[in-house]
C-alpha cells in the first residue's frame, strides 16, 4: 500500500474510533464498523441502538440508523427513499474523483440494485424472468450432486472446513451453471468471484482495487459469452435474459451483463454465509440439530430462523429523496439511510425472545430477503441450496462438532459470517 493511502487510511481509522467514543457518551448508542466487539456481538449494539434510539443520526457514519423492524419496512417500502446514487451531484462527485473512465462507465449505468423506478422496474421485470419457480425448482437434483461431488472431494477426512469445502463453492458454481458457462471457465469465474468478494465491505484501497479489476474482467467477460450466446442460445440464465421481452422491451448491453456480475455478486457470498452460520447455529444448539434430524421435513422452517437469527446481509442502504420528517427526526435530501436488517429481526415487539435461536419458531417475522421493490430475487434459490446442503450434511455425518468452538467472525457490518469453519466429522458410513 503507497504511503499516502496507509495515512489516509489511518486518519479515517482514528476518525471513526474517535466518533463512535463520542457518540457512546453523548447518546449512549454506537456502532463502530471497526470494533471487533461489534463483529463478535453486532446484535447488541443493534438492540441498543432499537432501545434508546430506533432513528439515530450517526457522526461516526454521517448517516441515519434505523433498527425497529416496522420503521425498516416502512422505509424499505417508502417512495421517499430511493437506491440510487446519481440524483446526488454532490455525492456523485464524492464517489467518481478517483474513478477511471472505464469505472465511470459503469458507474453511469448501475445494476438494478441501485436503480430506482422507473428503470429498475423495467430491468428487474426483464430479470426476473429468468427466476420463475418452476426453473429454479428444476435445479435441485443438480444441486444435490453438486453438494455430493464437494463432500466427496473431502474424502475421509475427519475435520473439515465447510466454508472452503461447500459454503464457498456451491453458489459460485450453481451461478456459474445456472448462467450456461462454458465447464472450462468455471476455474477462472471462481477466481473473479473470490477476488470481487474482497472489496464488499472493506475501507482498504488495495483490496477494493483488486476487487474492481476482477468486477472489470467479469463484465468484459460476459459480454464475450452474450455475444455467442446471442448465436447459439441454450436453455441457460444468460440466454433468458438476452431474450426475456416485455412489450417489446429487453435488457440492453451494459444491463445485461451488470445484470450478470449482480447475480454473482449478490447471491455468492450471502449464500455462503446462509449456509455457514446455519451450520455454526446447528452446532451451537446440539440439541436443536437432533431434533431437525428427526424431523427433517421441517429444514425450510429452520433455515428461516437461521436467517431471522444471524442474517447474512445485516443492513442495506437507502437514500433520502427529499427534505422530509421521520417520525420527529428531520431528514434531508440526499442524506444516507442505513437500514438495519439485524436489529428488525431481533425487534422483542414483532418476535417474542428474539435473542434466543430456536428451529421450531412458526412464523417468525424477518427482513433477511430485504422488502419492498428490491426484495432479493434470489430468495429461492438461496433457501433451495441450503436445504439441499443441510440435508446432505445430515444424511451423510452421523456426527459433527466445532473444532475451535469460539471462530472468528469476519470484519465486515454488512455481511456477516465465518472465513473458516472447522468441523470435527464422523460419517454415517463410518460409525455402523
Ligand atoms: C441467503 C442468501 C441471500 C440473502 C440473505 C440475500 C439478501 C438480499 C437483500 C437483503 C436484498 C435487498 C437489498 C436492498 O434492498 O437494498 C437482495 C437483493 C437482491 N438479491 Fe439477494 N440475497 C441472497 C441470495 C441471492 C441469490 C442466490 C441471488 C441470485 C443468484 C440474489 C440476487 C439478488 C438480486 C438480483 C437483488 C436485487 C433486487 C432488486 O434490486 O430489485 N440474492 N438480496
Amino acid at each position: 500500500m503507497k504511503l499516502k493511502q496507509r495515512l489516509g487510511l489511518l486518519v479515517g481509522q482514528s476518525y471513526v474510533h474517535l466518533m463512535s467514543g463520542y457518540e457512546q457518551l453523548r447518546y449512549g448508542v454506537s456502532l463502530n464498523p471497526l470494533s471487533p466487539a461489534v463483529f463478535k456481538d453486532p446484535y447488541r449494539f443493534h438492540s441498543n441502538l432499537r432501545a434508546n434510539a430506533p432513528v439515530h443520526y450517526s457522526q461516526t457514519w454521517r448517516a441515519w440508523w434505523v433498527t425497529e423492524f416496522d420503521l425498516v419496512q416502512e422505509i424499505l417500502r417508502s417512495k421517499s427513499f430511493g437506491a440510487s446514487v446519481l440524483p446526488f451531484p454532490e455525492r456523485v462527485a464524492e464517489l467518481t474523483r478517483t474513478m477511471s473512465e472505464e469505472r465511470l462507465e459503469r458507474f453511469r449505468n448501475p445494476s438494478m440494485l441501485d436503480l430506482d423506478p422507473p428503470d429498475h422496474t423495467r430491468v428487474r421485470r426483464l430479470a426476473q424472468q429468468g427466476f420463475v419457480h418452476k426453473f429454479i425448482q428444476s435445479l435441485e437434483p443438480r444441486i444435490r450432486k453438486l453438494v455430493d461431488d464437494n463432500l466427496d472431494s473431502c474424502g475421509n477426512e475427519a475435520e473439515i472446513d465447510f466454508v472452503a469445502a461447500l459454503a464457498k463453492p456451491l453458489p459460485a458454481i450453481v451461478i456459474a451453471e445456472m448462467l450456461g458457462l462454458p465447464r472450462s471457465d468455471h476455474a477462472q469465474f471462481m477466481n473473479w468471484a473470490e477476488e470481487l468478494m474482497l472489496g464488499v465491505s472493506t475501507i482498504d484501497p488495495e483490496l477494493i482495487e483488486r476487487s474492481v479489476k476482477a468486477n472489470s474482467a467479469l463484465y468484459d467477460y460476459f459480454r464475450i459469452v452474450a455475444q455467442s450466446k446471442k448465436k447459439e442460445p441454450g436453455n441457460d440464465l444468460m440466454s433468458r435474459l438476452i431474450a426475456a421481452e416485455e412489450e417489446g422491451d429487453r435488457l440492453n448491453g451494459p444491463e445485461l451483463y451488470n445484470t450478470c456480475v449482480l447475480l454473482l455478486l449478490a447471491g455468492h457470498e450471502t449464500t455462503t454465509r446462509l449456509i455457514g452460520n446455519g451450520l455454526y447455529l446447528l452446532l451451537q444448539y446440539p440439541e436443536q440439530q437432533a431434533w431437525l434430524r428427526q424431523n427433517i421435513a421441517k429444514i425450510p422452517n429452520a433455515i428461516e430462523e437461521m436467517l431471522r437469527f444471524e442474517p447474512p446481509v445485516q443492513a442495506t442502504r437507502r437514500f433520502v429523496l427529499e427534505d422530509m420528517e421521520f417520525h420527529g427526526h428531520r431528514f434531508k435530501r440526499g442524506q444516507l439511510v442505513f437500514v438495519s436488517i439485524a436489529g428488525a429481526n431481533r425487534d422483542p415487539s414483532v418476535n417474542q425472545k428474539p435473542d434466543e435461536f430456536n428451529v421450531m419458531r412458526q412464523a417468525a417475522k424477518q427482513v433477511a430477503f430485504g422488502y419492498g421493490i428490491h426484495l432479493c430475487i434470489g430468495a429461492s434459490l438461496a433457501r433451495l441450496e441450503a436445504k439441499v446442503a443441510f440435508e446432505e450434511i445430515f444424511k451423510r455425518y452421523d456426527s459433527m462438532s466445532l473444532v475451535n468452538t469460539n471462530p472468528r467472525w469476519g470484519s465486515s457490518t454488512f455481511f456477516r459470517g465465518h472465513e473458516e469453519l472447522l468441523v470435527k466429522v464422523s460419517t454415517a458410513g463410518a460409525s455402523k
